[in-house]
């Protein structure tokens, strides 16, 4: 083993917590190492999440647009079919492309990049178990830990990644499932059980809550519900799996009501396991060092991120707050500009949550139930897609935008969009809360027509006064 000099900063994962950490602490002028284990860089995201998800949602969309939007378009095509090879393929491309261009980014800002498993030996050591082989130590100053998180697994469920799959496995199937059951209606569940479904499976969601994305407004999760049903997704809520047997050529499942009551059965070829995600701290030797570490096996840490060993600190998935990648980005700026001296900080209630189904669903803040049990008078703007022209124009008019303002103020408390580009058109109402905007300041912002963003101008306007389209 051999022993390279000391770092600044020695970041221990590379998704997009620990990558970007390590980008900005090099521009900042710390010496930087990054450690990652996987081969490449990106993390979770980039490898097996947000990018080759993205990929498929998209290709998956293309090809249900050539079967049922172009004839209505006038555009005629003789057949449509599905060579899920070529898909998998181009979502290959988008991978790679983008972890390269990581690597590019690392030699352009003067990261020294580790390919191995970190582990943590002291507060300012990291032995790492080389990926070619042998092991190194790396010392520095501080050590962020940016280890991301895992599939949460269900008891007595034993993912193969063949026919019991988590998300990994559901965005690499070698054959498009003629039955999918996809376990729980959060984010990946709706968003892989979308790509199936439009590629022909037939897809029934089990929740064990009693509606669809519990973080969600309600009424916005409920008219989702009924637009996913309408793509002919099932949905069994209120329902908890009991067991999963599969032994035979697909795979049983015994369900049961989440209060109890009597059992049934299901049928799938295959079963992805979308239940939640975990912290990931295996194997990092955290407990040796005394890190402190929540009920929910989340690293604790202060406004600072620094964990209770001085020399330590997390971001991402790995600590509190919403596990989403931009929060992880923003945790990671935020860390290294706190330890250069420099004013970091992330606003975590104005991180955007978006669910790039079609019509994609986006939200920034409170819902109405949170507002209503905080005990605060609002008001509520709302402005349905149907309404708004460029929607229309493109036919794609399913959904609406609902903003919540302060009744006395009018400050804006959240906002929740359900419609075509949702995921894009979200950030004029993230700017506006970040800046403490009132809804009277989007209503009274020129915006271009015919524009979906004109919806979140109506729906601003409907907050204190009416809107005019609708
Ligand atoms: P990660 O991305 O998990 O990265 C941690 C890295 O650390 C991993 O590469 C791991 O190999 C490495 N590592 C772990 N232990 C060690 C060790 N001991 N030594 C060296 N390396 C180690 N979020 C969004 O915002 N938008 C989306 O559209 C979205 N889509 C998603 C789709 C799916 C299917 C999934 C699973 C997740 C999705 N997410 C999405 C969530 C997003 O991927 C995570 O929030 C994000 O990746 C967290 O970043 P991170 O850097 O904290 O951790
Ligand atoms: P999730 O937390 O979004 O949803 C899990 C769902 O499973 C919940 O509705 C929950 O009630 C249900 N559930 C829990 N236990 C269950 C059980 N035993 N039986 C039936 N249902 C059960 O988790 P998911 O979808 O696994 O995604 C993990 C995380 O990854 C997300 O929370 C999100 O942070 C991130 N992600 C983000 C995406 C995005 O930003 N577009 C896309 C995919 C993932």
């Amino acid at each position: 083993s051999s022993e390279v000099e000391e770092n600044d900063v020695v970041v221990v994962g590379g998704g997009p917590g620990g990558y970007v950490a390590a980008i900005k602490a090099a521009q900042l002028g710390f010496k930087t190492t990054c450690i990652e284990k996987r081969g490449a860089l990106g993390g979770t995201c980039l490898n097996v999440g947000c990018i080759p998800s993205k990929a498929l949602l998209h290709s998956s969309h293309m090809f249900h647009e050539a079967k049922h939007a172009f004839p209505l378009h006038g555009v005629k095509i003789r057949s449509v079919e599905v060579d899920l090879p070529a898909m998998m393929v181009q979502k290959e491309k988008a991978v790679t492309g983008l972890t390269k261009g990581i690597e590019g980014l690392f030699k352009k800002n003067k990261v020294q990049y580790i390919k191995g498993a970190g582990k943590l030996v002291s507060s300012h050591e990291v032995s790492v178990d080389l990926l070619e082989g042998g092991s190194q130590t790396v010392k520095g100053k501080n050590i962020i830990i940016a280890t991301g998180s895992d599939v949460k697994s269900l008891p007595g469920i034993v993912i193969d990644e063949q026919k019991i799959v988590s998300s990994t496995g559901a965005l690499s199937l070698k054959e498009i499932p003629s039955k999918l059951v996809v376990i729980g209606a959060g984010y990946i569940g709706l968003e892989m059980g979308s790509v199936w479904g439009r590629l022909g499976s037939d897809v029934t969601v089990v929740e064990f809550g009693d509606g669809i994305v519990p973080s969600m407004d309600g009424e916005v999760r409920k008219s989702f519900q009924r637009i996913l049903e309408k793509q002919k997704m099932k949905f069994k809520l209120k329902t908890k799996v009991v067991s999963v047997d599969a032994s035979g050529s697909g795979v049983k499942l015994t369900l049961e009501p989440s209060a109890g009551g009597p059992q049934t059965t299901l049928e799938a070829d295959v079963v992805l396991v979308s239940a939640g995600r975990v912290p990931y701290t295996m194997g990092l030797g955290l407990e040796e060092l005394g890190v402190k570490i929540d009920k929910f096996g989340r690293i604790e840490v202060d406004e600072h991120f620094r964990t209770n060993v001085p020399g330590i600190l997390a971001i991402g998935d790995v600590i509190p707050g919403p596990m989403l990648a931009h929060k992880a980005e923003e945790d990671g700026v935020a860390c290294v500009e706190l330890l250069a001296g420099r004013a970091g900080h992330v606003n975590y209630d104005t991180v955007p949550g978006v669910v790039y189904t079609h019509p994609e669903v986006a939200s920034v803040g409170k819902t109405e139930e949170q507002v209503k049990a905080l005990g605060i008078a609002y008001n509520v703007g709302k402005f349905p897609f149907m309404a708004n022209s460029r929607a229309r124009s493109i036919d794609d008019a399913d959904g609406l935008v609902k903003i919540i303002a302060e009744k006395d103020s009018d400050k804006i408390l959240g906002v929740h969009i359900m419609g075509p580009s949702a995921g894009e058109i979200i950030h004029e109402a993230v700017l506006a809360m970040e800046y403490g905007a009132s809804s009277e300041d989007i209503a009274r912002t020129c915006h271009g027509h015919p524009t979906l963003s004109e919806a979140v101008k109506e729906a601003a306007m409907a907050t204190y006064d009416k809107p005019i389209h609708f």
